[in-house]
């Protein structure tokens, strides 16, 4: 007897901290950048999705960490299921399930994760086998930093100039560098402002034009600290990107303030530590939480002294994760 074929796979993803970030989109329906950005892949920021397309099935149903998703934020979701369907020439119903493992709207790319898993199970369960590069183009569309999230470790994504030629690629695996990112949690709930609208913002900055002139020189400079492992180099970097993005971030008309007093008094301890002598480097998202980067072997001295900060309600310890992949073990 021949088996029915299921329409139905589960994929895993990661979050992913940008070193360089993607601020302000050149086109907003393809989520086509201006710049391009470079992050890494963190380790203990997951999401895991299921997706099944089923003929029974009546109407699409999206679930996010066990609440069923309407309005808006469905359709985003079913837009990216819609290119799906598109593309594979099916018109059948869908159920998705995600969880995450770690506090959505926090700063921390949880669109990220959740778009790249998205565009791994449900191209795989509608029986398209895309390839990398498609992988990530797919998972742009939903949302734009979700195209690093496909390949693994340290990846850049190249800005292209439409559509089809603005995607990730890996630069290093995982192991090329065992480096930590410490997320110093200071603030669960919902952002301020989303980074969908902080995009739109962007150029109204005066000092945006300025930032676009510097970007290309900087983003060669982290490149090449990173590929050489100049971490004293590649840290001083990470910071000035992350100062210069909020700097944008703040004058942009109207203004978006990101930073709270303990994102401040985090990064006055991280630099008291290297005071100290003990290198750690912050960046931050679209958020307060700070990311902490240091070496593995100073990671432990240093999670705990960033779990005594006042405000800090958490630290999750990351390392470079791998890309999207799919399991057998479905969440439905
Ligand atoms: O992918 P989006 O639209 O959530 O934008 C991400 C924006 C930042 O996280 C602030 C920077 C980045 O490159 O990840």
């Amino acid at each position: 007897m021949q088996k029915i074929k299921k329409y139905k796979k589960t994929a895993v993803s990661f979050a992913n901290i940008a070193f360089i970030k993607f601020w302000g989109k050149k086109d907003r329906k393809l989520n086509i950048p201006y710049n391009n950005s470079i992050s890494m892949n963190l380790s203990n920021c997951k999401t895991t999705t299921t997706v099944e397309f089923n003929p029974r099935f009546r109407e699409d149903s999206v679930f996010l960490d066990g609440e069923r998703l309407e309005g808006e934020k469905k359709l985003r979701v079913l837009k990216v299921i819609d290119l799906v369907r598109e593309k594979a020439a099916m018109s059948w119903r869908v159920k998705v399930f995600s969880k995450n493992n770690f506090p959505k709207d926090a700063g921390i790319a949880s669109s990220a994760s959740g778009f790249s898993a998205l565009a791994l199970s449900a191209s795989s369960a509608s029986g398209l086998s895309l390839s990398q590069k498609e992988l990530s183009i797919l998972a742009r569309r939903g949302s734009g930093s979700a195209c690093r999230s496909i390949p693994g470790g340290f990846v850049e994504w190249i800005r292209g100039r439409d559509d089809s030629s603005s995607f990730a690629v890996q630069i290093a695996k995982a192991n090329f560098w065992d480096l930590r990112d410490i997320v110093a949690v200071i603030e669960t709930g919902k952002k301020e402002k989303s980074s969908t609208e902080g995009h739109l913002l962007a150029e109204s900055s005066p000092f945006f034009k300025i930032r676009q002139k510097l970007l290309p020189n900087r983003l060669e400079e982290i490149k090449e600290a990173f590929l050489k492992k100049n971490f004293k180099k590649f840290g001083e970097i990470l910071e000035e990107e992350a100062v210069e993005f909020n700097v944008i971030a703040m004058t942009s008309k109207p203004p978006i303030f990101y930073w709270k007093k303990e994102t401040f008094e985090i990064i006055e301890k991280v630099r008291k530590l290297r005071e100290k002598g003990i290198l750690s480097y912050f960046t931050t998202d679209a958020g307060p939480n700070v990311h902490v980067f240091c070496l593995a072997k100073d990671a432990f001295k240093i999670n705990k002294i960033l779990k005594r900060v006042p405000g800090v309600l958490f630290t999750i310890i990351n390392k470079p994760a791998q890309g999207a992949y799919l399991i057998s073990k479905h969440l439905f």
